[in-house]
């Protein structure tokens, strides 16, 4: 993760003002991979660089809350050749890159199911990965993987259904904080911007609590071709637009 091309800090950003919590939908790899004549798998792999570049410069820019959609409660849908190889690439990433991103100071930390069909050596390494790094105060990468929003709601009532039947919860007690303190990472503040790549304009179950006032910044660029100086312009994006979140 040695610094390439121009630094992140060279863009004319209010460092006041900085997203708090960005989310990025990672979207592109097969109609990379395609342009070029290779395999899906192979647009998977050239996602790397990209999502480390990218991690590079929000340490550049200070941001405290990152979090990338690496596969989805719907990816399971995949052909099983490509779900089994997203399986081993991803624990193959965290094999070679954990040293790196605990050096880097970056807490990492995975949302999302971690029961079966998740092969169980790729939870121990997300465990270990996770240990590997917990003492970070920095920035938190949290990975989205056999991640939904809606599943995640769907954990968070099946909490409270426990909590009000053990009597440690009054129905009429249930707030938004409810709810916000029982999802996957109670302490990560709500996505103010979340950036899809590849061009298409949906959310995919990515986040759905977490983004109900996010702004969203949509780049035609396919993710293996995505970096540090998207990043930069997606938050400049950002800065440009007037939050009003119901009032005038
Ligand atoms: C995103 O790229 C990666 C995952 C969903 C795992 P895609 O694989 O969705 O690439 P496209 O959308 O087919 O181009
Ligand atoms: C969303 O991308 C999931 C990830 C990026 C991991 P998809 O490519 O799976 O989304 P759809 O199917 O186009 O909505
Ligand atoms: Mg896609």
């Amino acid at each position: 993760m040695t610094a390439e091309g121009t630094s992140a800090a060279a863009v004319d950003l209010d460092p006041q003002r900085l997203p708090q919590h960005v989310g990025i939908i990672m979207d592109g790899n097969g109609r990379w991979a395609n342009q070029r004549g290779l395999s899906r798998n192979e647009g998977h792999a050239a996602g790397e660089q990209a999502l480390f570049d990218t991690v590079e410069g929000a340490l550049e820019l200070g941001l405290r809350w990152l979090t990338v959609y690496a596969f989805s409660t719907e990816n399971w849908r995949r052909p099983p050749s490509e779900v089994r190889f997203l399986m081993n690439f991803n624990h193959d990433l965290l094999r070679r890159r954990a040293d790196e991103l605990d050096e880097r100071g970056v807490r990492v930390r995975f949302i999302g199911g971690r029961g079966r069909p998740v092969p169980a050596r790729l939870v121990g390494m997300i465990e270990d990965t996770e240990a590997k790094t917990a003492r970070h105060t920095g920035m938190t990468l949290q990975i989205a993987f056999n991640y939904g929003g809606r599943a995640e709601l769907v954990d968070v009532a099946r909490r409270i259904a426990a909590d009000v039947a053990e009597g440690s919860l009054r129905p009429e007690r249930i707030s938004e904080r409810t709810i916000q303190d029982r999802l996957y990472e109670a302490g990560a503040p709500d996505v103010d911007l979340l950036v899809r790549t590849s061009g298409e304009q949906r959310l995919s179950n990515f986040l759905m609590w977490q983004s109900a006032y996010a702004e969203l910044v949509f780049t035609e660029v396919l993710w293996p071709d995505f970096d540090r100086q998207h990043l930069c312009a997606a938050v400049a994006e950002f800065q440009r637009r007037q939050r009003r979140f119901g009032a005038v």
